[in-house]
């Protein structure tokens, strides 16, 4: 599929927040300049995040340029399942070295490691603004992001390059599956779609995009501040253009766990096991 580079030249009016608190301990708090703002990032699933001072993103950076070199021994880190490892796949411009918090340790750096920990500390910020917001009972909030709130679900840091030698593949339309998505991109790309239409997510220097996804819309769709998944696409990375190097976060719950959907009274509202919405949506996305 070749995605129309002509289309799409409206920008989207994305909301923009900062995270306020202790950057020692690296407990924030996400803070948008008027509610107007937090409800439109709420509706859209989307909004800019100021990338906090101590975030040692120059580094990670790096560590992303010099793993796609040719002899970069972390082309040898195997694949693990469909999801980890260093993967080269047939159907989009992705090369990317993909890992979950429990791989960290073994195949990153000591300092890409630690990046890890400091990208689950502003997930955890986002995670629990959402819930607060929600309206969803605190001694509710383990249970219902599937333990993510508290340090645990599942979180992946990947590492990823467009290759522009297959310039008809770009990123299909999708939305994220699973809560809290946060990007770093070194090059235009990224479109999201509002009210039916594919608009520019502009590289915003000194900020990170975030974006919710389905597990985050599901676990709020009964409470007081429900949450949009938002629909993305990245275009076909033309060999004239900079390349594209990403840096993704993905906040998830547990893969093997249960999602709980709750109201702002503490009330079960439904629940899914996480491989059985992931499953629908992969359903969904296929068809
Ligand atoms: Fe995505």
């Amino acid at each position: 599929m070749t995605l129309g580079r002509e289309a799409a030249p409206l920008q989207a009016d994305i909301p923009i927040a900062s995270l306020s608190g202790d950057e020692a301990s690296f407990a924030h708090r996400l803070i948008f300049s008027s509610t107007n703002d937090l409800d439109r990032a709420w509706d859209l699933g989307l909004f800019y995040l100021k990338t906090p001072d101590n975030l040692t993103l120059d580094g990670a950076r790096a560590f992303g340029r010099e793993l796609i070199a040719p002899d970069s021994s972390y082309r040898q880190i195997p694949q693990y399942g469909e999801l980890e490892g260093f993967i080269a796949l047939e159907n989009n411009q992705q090369t990317k070295l993909a890992l979950s918090r429990e791989r960290w340790d073994q195949h990153y750096p000591q300092a890409i490691k630690e990046f890890g920990c400091q990208l689950d500390a502003i997930g955890i910020a986002i995670m629990r603004e959402v819930l607060h917001q929600s309206g969803i009972p605190e001694v509710l909030w383990d249970p219902a992001s599937g333990g993510y709130a508290s340090g645990g679900g599942t979180a992946f840091l990947n590492f990823v390059h467009y290759d522009t030698r297959h310039p008809d593949w770009g990123l299909r339309p999708h939305t994220d599956y699973g809560f809290v998505t946060i990007l770093d991109a070194s090059a235009p790309g990224l479109q999201v779609e509002i009210e039916g239409q594919f608009v520019g997510v502009p590289v915003l220097p000194g900020h990170l995009v975030i974006n919710f996804g389905e597990a985050l819309h599901f676990i709020t769709a009964h409470s007081d501040h429900s949450v949009g998944a938002v629909v993305h696409r990245v275009l076909s990375q033309q060999s004239s253009d900079p390349v594209r190097q990403g840096i993704v976060y993905f906040a998830n719950p547990d893969l093997d766990g249960m999602l709980w959907q709750f109201d702002a009274a503490g009330e079960e509202k439904g629940s899914s096991s996480v491989q059985d919405l992931f499953a629908l949506l992969e359903k969904n996305l296929t068809e």
